[in-house]
């Protein structure tokens, strides 16, 4: 530190600094709002200058919410024509292949870059091997077709799980109580390629099996898919946060049990840094935290330990609830979403999937 103060102003500053963020810069501000560092404080230093006028609140900002940090979740059903409301998600629709490439034009149009497809699986196509996760016709793969052949320049995700297909509702294939975490990781790669054969650009693995990353790139780059880009559910958490999506893809109903014995305790941060940290050593391009608003401090963490593409999923419920208080009167929700998106730029995410992001880029648009 340049021009160090004659004398430590706070016990112990010395090591609060080297074991917490910040070193020098946390010293420097001490030092300033005790009395040793000239040369200012109030009433020379003002915090309010800087607030007082839009235009310099705008160039003091420090990290902005632009669309460019949008990823627009989208459910696609069966049929023609179809649109079916999801009771726990208001403003969020179902689609038919037939209309989804119109919703994905208008998103592209507001420069949305990308969108995630999750499919309401039809009762009678679920079974407990999720054979229908695999089917190069199955409703996933039509939808990214169509989404490919309307919107060319829009990238495409995927999930890569068996809970829509799976008549136990559970991400892997059951036996006898158990998640069998190497079978389920056979098909999931068989999964992922039949969605990258779709033409999905982004494979996104939520299902929390052990290994599944490696394997899936292999299985990607033997088909000849290397460009074919992986965004691991790294840190993915056991969550009450999700139940409105799995009344979205129908498969909350099918669900016995939790998902404790894959997804992670909330508890937890250390075993999120083992879990990204493997992901990425097995190939993942980019990594995400999920839940997102409740797992900021990992969103945080992740970012500063791995410096990797990092995103946050501001899940079905996170939604829920700032859509329903806003639609119930209690809260302003165009001003609740982009605080919440801002708060995940801070923490130092570089993208954010969210069911807003076509709310958030009308907003952003309309200054
Ligand atoms: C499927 C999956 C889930 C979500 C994304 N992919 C649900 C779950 O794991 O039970 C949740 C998304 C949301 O709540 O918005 N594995």
């Amino acid at each position: 530190m340049k021009d160090a103060p004659e004398k430590m102003c706070c016990e112990g500053i010395d090591k609060c600094n080297t074991e917490r963020d910040g070193g020098d810069y946390i010293k420097i501000i001490c030092c300033l709002m005790t009395d040793c560092f000239p040369p200012t404080r109030f009433p020379a230093t003002r915090m309010r200058r800087n607030r007082r006028t839009d235009w310099l609140r705008c160039l003091v900002q420090e990290s902005k919410v632009t669309v460019d940090d949008l990823i627009w979740p989208i459910f696609v059903v069966d049929g023609d024509n179809q649109r079916t409301a999801v009771e726990s998600m208001p403003g969020v629709e179902r689609l038919s292949c037939d209309l989804v490439g119109d919703e994905v034009g208008k998103a592209r149009d507001m420069g949305i870059p990308m969108v995630a497809v999750f499919p309401y699986t039809d009762e009678n196509l679920k079974t407990p091997d999720a054979r229908e996760a695999i089917n190069p016709e199955n409703l996933v793969c039509r939808a990214v077709r169509a989404i490919k052949s309307d919107v060319p320049d829009i990238g495409i995700m995927c999930d890569v799980a068996l809970d829509p297909f799976n008549s136990d509702g559970h991400d892997g294939i059951l036996k006898e109580g158990i998640i069998l975490n190497d079978e389920t990781v056979e098909v999931l790669c068989q999964q992922s390629l039949v969605q990258a054969e779709a033409g999905c650009d982004v494979i996104a693995p939520s299902d929390m099996m052990d290994g599944r990353i490696a394997a899936i790139r292999e299985t990607l780059d033997s088909a000849g898919l290397e460009n074919v880009a992986i965004m691991s559910y790294a840190a993915k958490y056991a969550s009450g946060f999700y139940d409105p999506f799995r009344d979205a893809v129908g498969s909350g109903g099918a669900l016995k049990g939790d998902k404790k014995t894959y997804q992670m305790d909330p508890g937890n941060t250390d075993e999120a840094l083992r879990e990204v940290a493997l992901d990425i050593s097995e190939g993942a391009d980019m990594v995400m935290v999920k839940p997102g608003l409740p797992y900021l401090d990992v969103v945080w963490r992740v970012k500063e330990t791995f410096r990797m593409p990092t995103f946050a999923y501001n899940v079905s419920g996170e939604y829920a609830m700032l859509r329903g208080a806003g639609e119930a009167g209690w809260l302003d929700y165009r001003k609740v979403l982009m605080e919440t998106l801002a708060a995940f730029k801070r923490a130092g995410a570089d993208g954010i999937l969210t069911y807003g992001a076509v709310d958030a880029a009308n907003y952003i648009k309309s200054g």
